[in-house]
């Protein structure tokens, strides 16, 4: 049995550092081009008719990089805010952000804001960027967030259901990833989807993210659709067994 459906791909956008130290430039040239390759990536899924896409740009943790690298990544998101909206307007792109928008400079939260009400009747690819975004801190405001309702009296306890938890994250617009790609050879989530990555298929490719192309997308995508997804049950037993 094929895993039958691709609705929502996930990418922690990992190498940009390394790719740069390769070339003898600094790491600032490597987010650059993780950028532009960001964009091509965007542009490929869209046009593929994929209906989910995450992308990990900045966790939680990396607010604890030097002040110059943080800065400059904030100005490249700026930037790219305010050159693509027309393009995702356009393209029928509808952009959303997770993470801890907050923490975020002004003007950021603004050009955000305004992307977001801008592409928002969008029916094409849902693009969520993963922004000051960390799993563990989404969990625990999730979990505040029902504790005052049953302190309210507005929920039981046997109301707190994995689906009253799945609509207090910030993922409750988008289904589960299906599949979550990591480049640049690191096998570790990061704070990344933890409760959404339960059944996920990962794929972890060895590809710097500056170096990743349309090709690489593809050819994880067709690997996906080589496994099995058995969710904790024997495929084909049960419905001998049972149906
Ligand atoms: C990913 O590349 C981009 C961000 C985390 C913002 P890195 O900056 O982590 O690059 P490496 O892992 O140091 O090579
Ligand atoms: C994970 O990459 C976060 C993003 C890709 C945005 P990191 O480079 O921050 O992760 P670690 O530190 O190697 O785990
Ligand atoms: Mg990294």
């Amino acid at each position: 049995m094929m895993a039958a459906r691709l609705e929502h791909v996930a990418i922690i956008m990992d190498g940009n550092g390394r790719w740069a130290q390769l070339r003898n430039k600094p790491r600032t040239y490597g987010h650059i081009k993780g950028a532009r390759v960001a964009k091509k990536i965007i542009t490929h899924a869209a046009n593929a008719g994929l209906k989910n896409l995450t992308l990990y740009a900045f966790s939680t943790e990396n607010w604890l990089r030097p002040h110059e690298e943080v800065s400059f990544l904030m100005l490249l998101l700026n930037r790219y805010l305010r050159k693509e909206t027309d393009n995702l307007v356009k393209k029928n792109i509808r952009f959303d952000v997770i993470g801890e928008i907050t923490k975020l400079p002004k003007d950021i939260q603004q050009a955000i804001e305004n992307t977001k009400k801008l592409t928002a009747r969008n029916t094409g690819l849902y693009l969520t960027f993963a922004i000051s975004y960390g799993s563990r801190q989404e969990i625990l405001l999730a979990v505040q967030n029902i504790a005052e309702k049953f302190k309210n009296n507005e929920i039981d306890k046997n109301q707190i259901t994995e689906s009253l938890m799945t609509s207090h994250l910030m993922t409750s617009q988008i289904p589960d990833p299906d599949l979550i790609i990591r480049t640049s050879g690191e096998t570790r989530l990061s704070n990344f989807m933890m409760w959404q990555a339960s059944y996920s298929e990962l794929y972890f490719s060895e590809t710097l993210w500056p170096d990743f192309t349309e090709i690489h997308f593809d050819r994880c995508c067709q690997n996906y659709f080589q496994r099995e997804r058995r969710y904790g049950r024997v495929i084909g037993k049960n419905e001998e067994s049972f149906v």
